[in-house]
This record gives C-alpha cells, sequence and structure tokens, in this order.
C-alpha cells in the first residue's frame, strides 16, 4: 500500500507530447544539457526500454519518437498491420522518464518533393538489404531527418538490428554528423527469445520453434568456446539446428560487414534471419 501511495504522490515531471517537426523544435530547444535520442516504431517493449534507460542514464534529457516509417517498408509488408500501441506506449516512456515523446503523422514526416537518400549498395543490399531491397534507405532518410529535428548529443539502438546499427554509425561517420551512436545490448526473454515487436505474430507453435535462432546462436558460440574457427563449419552446424525453419540467411561477417573465412575473436558478428510460419525474425550475436 505504502509503495502505491508513494507511486500517486511522487512528482513524475511531466512529458511533453509532440506531433509536429514545429512542436519538436521547439520543445527541443528549450532543453538545456544533454540529449539523449531513442528513435523507435513503438509497440514498446522492454528492449526498448533498455535504450531509454541508458539514455536517461548518459544524458539529462531524452526525446524518444514513435512512428511507423512507411518508406522502410517494401510492398507488400506488414505496414499496414504493424502492431500500434499508442496509450501503452505514452505510458511507457512517462513512467521512464522520457522528456519528450515526438508521435508524428506520415504527412508531417515526408513532402512530394526532398532529396533521395539511398544506403551504400556495398552494405545495405545484402542480408536484410537483400531480402527488402530499398529498405535501408527508408531507415537511413527517416533517421536523418530526426537527428535533424532533435539533435541529440547521443542517439541510441539496439544491437538486435545489427546491420541497420552498422549502416547508422556509417552515415553518422561519413555525413560528420555530430552526434554520438551508443550501442545497446540484445534484450531476451528468460528461454533466450529476442524481443521484438513482431512476436505477437507468433501463436504457441511458432513461439517454440521460434528459440531455435537463440539455440542456433548458443550453438556457434559452443563451437567458437571448443576452437572451432572455420566460418563455414560454423555456419553448418547453425543450419542444422535451423534445419525445421525456413532459413532466409546464417552469415559470420566483421564489425564491418565483410564476410571472413574465419573467426576474429572481439570483431565477428554471427547473424541468423528465419521465418517461423509467416513471421520473418532475425537474431544475432557478437563475438
Ligand atoms: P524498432 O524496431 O521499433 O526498434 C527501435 C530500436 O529498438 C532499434 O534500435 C532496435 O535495434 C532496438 N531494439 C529492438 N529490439 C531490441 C531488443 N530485443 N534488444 C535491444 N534493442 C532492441 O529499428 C527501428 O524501430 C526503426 O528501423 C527505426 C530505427 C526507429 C527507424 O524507423
Amino acid at each position: 500500500m505504502r509503495s502505491l501511495k508513494l507511486l500517486f504522490y511522487s512528482k513524475v515531471p511531466k512529458m511533453k507530447i509532440v506531433h509536429t517537426p514545429e512542436e519538436l523544435r521547439e520543445a527541443r530547444y528549450a532543453l538545456n544539457g544533454r540529449v539523449g535520442f531513442v528513435p523507435t516504431m513503438g509497440a514498446l517493449h522492454n528492449g526498448h526500454l533498455s535504450l531509454i534507460q541508458k539514455s536517461r542514464a548518459q544524458n539529462e534529457h531524452t526525446i524518444v519518437s514513435v512512428f511507423v516509417n512507411p518508406t522502410q517498408f517494401l510492398a507488400g509488408e506488414d505496414f499496414a498491420t504493424y502492431p500500434k500501441r499508442t496509450q501503452a506506449d505514452i505510458k511507457i516512456c512517462e513512467l521512464a522518464g522520457v522528456d519528450i515523446l515526438f508521435m508524428p503523422n506520415t504527412e508531417a514526416m515526408y513532402d512530394a518533393c526532398e532529396p533521395s537518400i539511398i544506403a551504400p549498395s556495398t552494405k545495405a543490399y545484402i542480408l536484410e538489404g537483400l531480402a527488402r531491397p530499398g529498405h535501408f534507405d527508408g531507415v537511413l532518410r527517416v533517421v536523418l531527418k530526426l537527428f535533424n529535428l532533435t539533435k541529440p548529443n547521443r542517439a541510441y539502438f539496439g544491437k538486435k538490428d545489427a546491420q541497420q546499427l552498422y549502416l547508422i554509425q556509417n552515415m553518422v561517420k561519413t555525413l560528420f554528423l555530430d552526434l554520438e551512436i551508443v550501442p545497446c545490448e540484445i534484450v531476451r526473454e528468460d528461454d533466450g527469445l529476442a524481443l521484438s515487436s513482431r512476436n505477437v505474430y507468433l501463436n504457441a507453435h511458432e513461439r517454440q520453434e521460434a528459440l531455435l535462432l537463440s539455440k542456433s546462436l548458443k550453438v556457434a558460440s559452443h563451437a567458437i568456446m571448443g576452437k572451432e574457427r572455420d566460418c563455414e563449419k560454423i555456419k553448418a552446424e547453425m543450419r542444422t539446428t535451423l534445419a525445421p525453419l525456413h532459413v532466409e540467411y546464417v552469415e559470420i561477417l566483421n564489425r564491418d560487414f565483410d564476410t571472413i573465412p574465419s573467426i576474429e575473436l572481439g570483431n565477428c558478428i554471427i547473424l541468423v534471419c528465419a521465418k517461423v510460419g509467416t513471421t520473418r525474425l532475425i537474431d544475432n550475436l557478437w563475438i
């Protein structure tokens, strides 16, 4: 009872919810001190929350965006049905101590006439970008706009989307953007499944099958602990574990997203993508 009372009476600083770039700019300029930014597409879970908490710990202020960005979805993908939990997202951000929550609509973010942003083809049209050509063009396009609006000192991205993280780091470096990208660890369920807004698409049977992704990464890490260094052999072991699923890719790359013949400890990412039912899931392990 006592803690409930405390919850009601404790002073939670008021979070500003803004919907237009103009409102966001005004709210941003009113902030003093360092600003951390967490871009999301909503349906917030503990993975998103861990990014918000890291931003809160490292900066005086935190801005979160919730925007299901149409330009990163291909025709026939789940843009129209992407999970929306507006009220829950607002509550989570409020309780997490977010200062500004930006929830724009598509019209506010895009104009019919604007310059193109094309992600570098060698790194954006492999893996995720092979299955989803143009996906990363849309990601970089919206993230650049969001950086321009929020002017953060730091922005927080999950290692769960390793290729996205790499391409954003590459954009910040090569376009000389003045902010730091902070990579954040993958948050998992107790049984190993990486949290994802798309996990809600899985039925009970698929939820069990989905564990094969993290299991295959464990198989890889055991092989590496057993001194196996040959990437082809490790990938073959992973494929055996993943056999019941429709595997899209199993890859071992260095941190610059180049293929490598043998494991370089401290410089590897093992990536897996498989379809469980109709749901495409990704997972990875940084070695
Ligand atoms: P979204 O899928 O909502 O993810 C927002 C951020 O949360 C990304 O940086 C993602 O890597 C991170 N995240 C998701 N699941 C995670 C987990 N289990 N553990 C840790 N971090 C996790 O990624 C996007 O949105 C969009 O592409 C976006 C960058 C917002 C551009 O539209």
